[in-house]
Order: structure tokens, then C-alpha cells, then sequence
């Protein structure tokens, strides 16, 4: 089997997706149709939305285009529609287990903060009967808006946990939003208060350089698991003393190649910092971060990673084994319960076996 098709059909683990930048050029625009039937308004081309394969885009421009994103989004049909459709094409993709995560919305005179949720969680429970794919939810803070607005965010996830059939799945707060915007000092109380109740944190984290908050934030102890961590590794632009914080915490990474090239917080993927986790055996986790702003797919990220070309002594020329390792290390950096977690292990192993020898040599 090729490489792009044998990856397709690993089973495989997403643990870092934001719903709305996994919207598929399909659905956007489905939603611009909608959009153009109520308001008659012309409007932009999915095109504009998307980052094509070669193409690049600041962060600060992909911040606007979430912006545009959201302005699509706004209705409660809207949001059960995007997570029905997102959820659909990661189950497509053979995804057998999603956490998704979503910043929960107040638009004035449309939806609270608790019907986006609402929404999204009533949505997940609908696709899952559907699909083959069990999904999580994960509620994001964004460092921009402010710490009195992750604290509702907090209450609110808080909230759910008690409800008899949204609480089983929602599985922990993610921190995410523009990198440059807020500290992420101010948000720690919030975070031990959510560890306290029990919630998973996964944090974006050093996505830019920012060595002070990083400290300051892995020195909490609070964090399960890290978003991009792109300057981290002393190799990468970090310093040892957070080199030995995430080893000594051995805290998972969740890596987005795509998201990090296309941004240009990395330069080409041969220097991507996959490889240098890599090589000291780090736990890592491949993922897609935003599918549909980055246009791509989980399984076109398991290969981009399978093909980069070594550098500095790196080691990314992946065989099967290390694909098969890959998916799994999805499954033990997962939030689920030790006996959730066990089932997909062995469901995933066996699909796994079920591949094994089929790759055709490279
Ligand atoms: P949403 O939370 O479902 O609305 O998904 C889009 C949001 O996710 C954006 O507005 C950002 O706050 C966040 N996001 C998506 N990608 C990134 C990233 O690479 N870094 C930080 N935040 C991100
Ligand atoms: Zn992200």
C-alpha cells in the first residue's frame, strides 16, 4: 500500500482540533449559502478562507480569518451543523477517537455561552451514533478575552459535569487564542480551580517564543498536555530549564505540522521540532490543530511527518512500527478513564495488526 493510502487507513487519534477552524471548504460553503439566502449578502469565496497546500499566512492573519469563520457560525443551526460535519469527516478520515475543542460563544440576542455548548454537546451525541468514532469536548479559554471571561468558561464546564448525558462528555479546558494576546500567568488560578474539579488542561504553549510564561506555566505543574510547545526544546529557540521541566513532567506534545509551516512559526518541516522529541523518545502526538484553515487532514499529517527530510542528525524517516507507535501514543496521551482508555487501545491495536506488512517499502 502507498504511504498517503496506508495512512488513511490507520486508525487514528485527533486530540488537537478546534472546531472552528476544521470546517471543510464543503461546509463553509453551505453556510455562505445560508448566509446569502437570510441576508443577501455577497459574500467571500471558501477560497479565502482556507490556506492552500504551498500557501502561507501570518498568525495574525489566520487570527482574522477565524473571524470571518465566526461571522458564519453565529446561529445555533449553524453550530450543529459544523460540529455534525466536522465530527462526520474525521470519522471519514478513520479517526476512532476525537477530543474536539471549541470556545464557548455569546452573540447578543442569539445564543449564550450555554446554547453554543449546548449546541455543540447535543450535535456530538447525534454523531456519534452515526459515525465510528467516539469524541470528547473540550472547552477553550482564549488568553485574549480576559481572565474574568475563562473564569465563566471554568463554571460553565464545571456545570456540565454533573449532567447525566453531556458530562461524560466533556473531558477538560483547553487554552488557546492569539499568542501574542494576554499572559497566561493571569489564567493559572483558573487552571488550578479546573484541575481541582477534576478537568484536563491541554495549553497552547509557546507557540511563539515567550520563555517567561512558559516557565511559569510548566512550573505550575497543571498542565496534562501542550499545544505546539514550537519553542521549547533548547534546540528550538527554549532554554534547558524548560527542556528539563517537560521531561521531568513528561507531558505529552500535541504537534501540528501544517498549522506551524503554513504559519511560519517553523520554517520548512525538516526543521520542525517533532524530530528533536523524536529522537530523546518524547511522548508525542500528531495532529491537525485547524483542518480546514490549514486545508488538511490528519492522515495527510501522519505523512507529511513520514516524509520530512532528516536534518541536524534528526530522526523522521518513519517505518510502519513508527506509525503504528504514533497512533497509539494518541491513545495513552488521550482523556479518557483508565477502562475508556483501554478499550480504544485494544480496538486500535487490533486494526493496527490487521495492517501490519502492508506498507509498501519507501
Ligand atoms: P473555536 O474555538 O471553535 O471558535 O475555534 C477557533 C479558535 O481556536 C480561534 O479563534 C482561536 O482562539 C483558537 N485557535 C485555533 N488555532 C489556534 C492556534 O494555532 N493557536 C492558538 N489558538 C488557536
Ligand atoms: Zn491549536
Amino acid at each position: 500500500m502507498e504511504l498517503l493510502r496506508y495512512c488513511t487507513n490507520l486508525p487514528k487519534v485527533e486530540l488537537h482540533a478546534h472546531l472552528n477552524g476544521s470546517l471543510s471548504d464543503a461546509t463553509v460553503l453551505g453556510l455562505l449559502k445560508t448566509r446569502t439566502q437570510r441576508d443577501a449578502d455577497p459574500s467571500l469565496a471558501a477560497a479565502e478562507v482556507t490556506i492552500k497546500k504551498g500557501h502561507q499566512r501570518t498568525l495574525e492573519e489566520c487570527f482574522q480569518v477565524f473571524g470571518i469563520l465566526h461571522s458564519l457560525t453565529d446561529t445555533l443551526e449553524a453550530v450543529q451543523t459544523i460540529t455534525r460535519d466536522v465530527i462526520r469527516e474525521f470519522a471519514a478520515d478513520n479517526v476512532r477517537y476525537l477530543e474536539l475543542r471549541t470556545t464557548p460563544k455569546h452573540v447578543p440576542d442569539r445564543m449564550t455561552k450555554k446554547q453554543y455548548m449546548d449546541a455543540v454537546l447535543q450535535a456530538t451525541v447525534e454523531a456519534m451514533v452515526s459515525h465510528n468514532i467516539r469524541v470528547r469536548l473540550l472547552l477553550s479559554i482564549d488568553r485574549a478575552r480576559g481572565v474574568e471571561d475563562a473564569w465563566s468558561t471554568l463554571h460553565l464546564a464545571k456545570d456540565y459535569l454533573n449532567h447525566t448525558v453531556f458530562g461524560p462528555l466533556v473531558c477538560g479546558l483547553d487554552v488557546s487564542g492569539n499568542p501574542v494576546c494576554g499572559d497566561l500567568q493571569d489564567y493559572l488560578p483558573v487552571l488550578q480551580a479546573a484541575r481541582s474539579c477534576g478537568l484536563k488542561l491541554a495549553v497552547h504553549l509557546a507557540e511563539v517564543p515567550s520563555e517567561t510564561e512558559a516557565l511559569a506555566v510548566l512550573n505550575s505543574g497543571l498542565v496534562d498536555r501542550i499545544g505546539h510547545g514550537t519553542f521549547l526544546h533548547p534546540a528550538s529557540g527554549g532554554s534547558q530549564a524548560l527542556h528539563t521541566l517537560l521531561k521531568d513532567q513528561n507531558i505529552p506534545l500535541e504537534l501540528c505540522m501544517s498549522s506551524n509551516v503554513k504559519t511560519g512559526t517553523v520554517k520548512t518541516p525538516s526543521e520542525h521540532h517533532l524530530g528533536l522529541w523524536r529522537k530523546e523518545n518524547h511522548p508525542l502526538v500528531i495532529c491537525t490543530d485547524d483542518k480546514g484553515v490549514f486545508s488538511t487532514s490528519l492522515s495527510e499529517e501522519f505523512v507529511l511527518c513520514a516524509q520530512v527530510r532528516p536534518i541536524r542528525g534528526q530522526t523522521f524517516s518513519f517505518c510502519e512500527e513508527d506509525l503504528h507507535s504514533l497512533s497509539l501514543s494518541g491513545v495513552e496521551a488521550a482523556f479518557l478513564s483508565p477502562t475508556d482508555k483501554q478499550t480504544l487501545r485494544r480496538e486500535v491495536q487490533q486494526e493496527l495488526d490487521a495492517l501490519k506488512g502492508k506498507l509498501a517499502s519507501r
